[in-house]
């Protein structure tokens, strides 16, 4: 069998692992061709790719990243890359593709899978919000990452009496604020699934200092806002150039609440360095199971579907399934954090 590899969209720890994995399966026990696609689907387009050995992956299980590189396909072309694709598809050969990615790239993995291409998905982002999966690899290596973060400014924090409003990523679910602020003890979490009021986190901070606690830390995701009205924070505002000049949440709310408690509030925005690095042991392990079980459904041609872990098991679901709706944080988690500021 000759399988496709690539990895498309944001970067996340574990990719290297996915591909390492599905190069073992896949070589060393069916004796399979591997070849990996550069950049995503545009190394598939442009026909970049490099054959995939055991040696090629030896080493890189711990290694962030991804050695083939990523990107991501623009939406509003993603159904001619699909045609383009399926004819690449066809000329190189390929009996199985594998794409690694988020929502875009299992977007794409489901239209190529639409148009009769044999195609299996794996999952990842390190938001873990694919609703099909319990879990993505990258979110704990993300979690744990913001978690230490939110440890080391606590104690610089207690030490100069501030507020630190840690921004964390998590444009639609607030995933990763919400584990790595209850995991770090975070005073206040905001979500994009719910909107905060300002007045609350500066009642919940002027009540720390009453009890004589000098610091607070507040981690907020980077797609949560304000509930209406409570807080002019300049989302939407346009430069001449036509780009958003937006500094992001985390900065307008540590504003916000400097301004209302007349105490120093420091933003920290974590961006990427959530996504860099070395992947937890759990990723490393998530990953590897997926490349396994992906490799797996190749060879069963169950194609048009996607690895998933439920409970403890990887299970195959359909990838038009795994696309349909984002995994939010429901009620009751946000409660369960809530109860424990
Ligand atoms: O989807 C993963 C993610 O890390 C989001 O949490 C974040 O908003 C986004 O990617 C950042 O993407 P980019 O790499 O384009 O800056």
């Amino acid at each position: 069998m000759r399988i496709g590899v690539l990895t498309a969209g944001g970067d996340c720890p574990g990719l290297n692992a996915v591909i390492r994995s599905v190069v073992h399966r896949a070589v060393d026990n069916y004796g399979d061709e591997v070849i990996g696609f550069e950049d995503g689907y545009s190394g598939l387009l442009d026909g970049r790719y490099r054959t995939l050995d055991l040696n090629a992956v030896s080493g890189i299980l711990a290694r962030g990243g991804t050695i083939l590189g990523s990107s991501r396909l623009e939406r509003d072309r993603l159904r001619e890359a699909c045609e383009n694709a399926s004819d690449m598809i066809h000329e190189f050969g390929i009996d199985a593709l594998i794409p690694i990615g988020g929502e875009g790239t299992l977007t794409a993995a489901r239209m190529l899978s639409d148009a009769g291409l044999p195609v299996v998905g794996v999952p990842k982002t390190i938001d873990n919000d694919i609703s099909s999966t319990d879990r993505t690899f990258g979110f704990d290596t993300a979690v744990g990452v913001a978690t230490e973060a939110m440890d080391r400014l606590k104690t610089t924090a207690e030490s100069h009496q501030r507020v630190m409003v840690v921004e964390v990523m998590g444009r639609h679910a607030g995933w990763i604020a919400l584990e790595s602020g209850m995991a770090a003890g975070a005073h206040g979490i905001c979500l994009p699934e719910r909107p905060f009021d300002p007045a609350d986190l500066v009642k919940m901070v002027e009540e720390r200092f009453a009890r004589g606690k000098k610091f607070a830390v507040v981690c907020v995701a980077e797609g949560a806002h304000p509930a209406d009205g409570t807080m002019d924070y300049g989302k939407g505002a346009i430069d001449k150039f036509g780009h958003e000049r937006f500094q992001g949440i985390g900065t307008a709310l540590a504003h916000e609440l400097e301004r209302r408690l007349g105490k120093e509030a420091k933003p920290v925005i974590l961006g990427h360095v959530q996504r860099g690095g070395s992947p937890t042991a759990y990723d490393r392990v998530l990953a590897t199971r997926f490349g396994w079980h992906a490799v797996e459904a190749a060879h069963q041609e169950q194609f048009g579907r996607m690895t998933a872990l439920r409970g403890t098991d990887i299970v195959m679901v359909p990838l038009a399934e795994a696309v349909t709706e984002l995994k939010t944080v429901p009620k009751d988690r946000m409660d369960e954090a809530e109860s424990v500021f």
